[in-house]
């Protein structure tokens, strides 16, 4: 039976891309959005994937959400968190609010979307969780205290999730994804835009399907002994 997965962030971006994947791989896909209604639809309409709308920092709404995708789709085997933000300030201009915005989405957003799903996977003894994290995880990055606080918290929920699922035939991995062409980076000041790609060796943004073909590997059936692990895909601009 087709495998149901389950991406935050699904209609947009990377998340757009991986939901795309994983339904070309053969599984039932849901994607979930915050607010822009007028995109989903029309990701819908190309795609015949179905959305779903809630926040993921809200815990009660993130249970409902999936409680209704599992009502409709079936119970989840496939959970990838990429929803997130950026709220880019240098540290002495940073904000409470801008640091409070970007740990509810990013990092509590995490522990909201696996938290429902994961009796469930514990139960039927298979799941797939895989979490996109960021090259700014892992190097830090100005303007990005909260943001890269948040993706490093990512590696340690992944790896925690490892250890906690693996008898369980569970596994969870993180994607470090380096600067993708998404409407994220785009929101960049060029001039700063420019400079970060003269840092990438590849000489180019990545593709976010380029994400996408890292997830579809990690969540395969076949891929249960890769279990805590990172991939980076960042064109060799770091090394974690
Ligand atoms: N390293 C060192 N210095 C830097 C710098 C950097 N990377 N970027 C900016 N600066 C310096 C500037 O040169 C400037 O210095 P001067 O005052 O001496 O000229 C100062 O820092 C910037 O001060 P401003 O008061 O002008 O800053 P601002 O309040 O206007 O903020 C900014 C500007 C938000 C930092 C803007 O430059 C920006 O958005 N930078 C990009 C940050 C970034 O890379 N974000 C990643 C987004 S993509 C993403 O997050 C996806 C992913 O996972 C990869």
């Amino acid at each position: 039976m087709a495998r149901v997965a389950l991406v935050t962030g699904g209609t947009r971006g990377i998340g757009e891309a991986i939901s795309k994947a994983l339904k070309a791989e053969g599984c039932t896909v849901a994607a979930t959005y915050a607010g822009n209604d007028e995109k989903a639809a029309a990701f819908t309409k190309a795609t015949g994937i179905e959305t779903y709308k809630w926040n993921v920092a809200d815990y009660e709404a993130s249970k409902a959400g999936i409680a209704k995708v599992e009502a409709e789709l079936g119970p989840i085997d496939i959970v990838v968190a990429n929803a997130g933000i950026t709220r880019d300030a240098p540290f002495h201009k940073m904000t409470p609010e801008q640091w409070r915005e970007v740990i509810d989405t990013n990092l509590t957003g995490v522990f909201n979307t696996i938290h429902p799903v994961w009796p469930g996977m514990r139960e039927r003894k298979f799941g797939r969780v895989v979490v996109i994290s960021s090259i700014n995880g892992q190097k830090g990055q100005f303007a990005q205290v909260n943001y890269a606080a948040t993706k490093a918290g990512d590696l340690g929920i992944i790896r925690s999730l490892a250890q906690e699922g693996a008898r369980s035939g569970i596994t969870a991995n993180a994607v470090c994804p380096g600067y993708i062409a998404t409407e994220m980076v785009m929101a960049v000041p060029e001039k700063v835009r420019e400079a970060i790609i003269a840092q990438i060796p590849t000489g180019r943004l990545g593709e976010p399907e380029e994400i996408a073909r890292c997830v579809t590997f990690l969540t395969s059936d076949d891929a249960q002994f890769i279990n805590g692990s990172t991939i980076t895909a960042n064109g060799a601009q770091f090394f974690a």
